[in-house]
């Protein structure tokens, strides 16, 4: 299948690189130095088993910044963008995840976006009848920092 990943974190990257042994697929970030570490076989993050996978494994993983390239023909959109946590304000900022949905629907309104982003309870229900989207869905993260691919093998 054809996969975009969005935001290549802890969780982004892990889950690229794993799907990428068996699927065709695109990361995209807003970093430049990230893109370009991971299209040079080397991670941005601290993880053993993505280091050792970029390494010696045979991926079929682009990284890119270009997110109309990555969505346009993605079968799946995995959300990994980053939901701070407000700890003072009890808020999660959720805008960069609908920064996603929001390309997403623009350039590929048919892909099934998959929320890996932690967001508050009621989230998916409330975004999906905002946008008018019913290909929004949201699998929880359990992964440990550094131990991320592992984690999610
Ligand atoms: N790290 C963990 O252990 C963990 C575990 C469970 C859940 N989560 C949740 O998963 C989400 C991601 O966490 P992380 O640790 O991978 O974060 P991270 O900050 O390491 O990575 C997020 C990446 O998304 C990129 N990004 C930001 N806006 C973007 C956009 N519009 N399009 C594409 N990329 C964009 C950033 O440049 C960054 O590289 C958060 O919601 C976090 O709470 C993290």
């Amino acid at each position: 299948m054809k996969i975009a990943v969005a935001g290549v974190g802890y969780v982004g990257l892990s889950i690229a690189v794993l799907l990428a042994q068996h699927n065709e697929v695109k990361a995209v970030d807003i970093i430049q130095e990230k893109v370009d570490l991971i299209n040079n076989k080397k991670s941005p993050i601290q993880d053993e088993y993505i280091e050792k996978y970029l390494k010696e494994k045979k991926l079929n993983l682009i990284a890119t910044l270009d997110a109309k390239e990555a969505y346009r023909d993605a079968d799946f959109v995995v959300i990994a963008a980053p939901t701070n946590y407000d700890s003072n304000k009890n808020f999660f900022d959720t805008s960069a995840v609908e920064a996603v949905i929001k390309q997403v629907m623009e350039i590929n309104p048919n892909a099934i976006m998959v929320i890996k982003s932690t967001v508050p309870v009621g989230y998916t229900t409330a975004i999906r009848e905002k946008t008018g989207s019913r290909n929004i869905i949201f699998s929880p993260e359990f992964l440990r920092e550094s131990m991320a691919l592992y984690d999610n093998g």
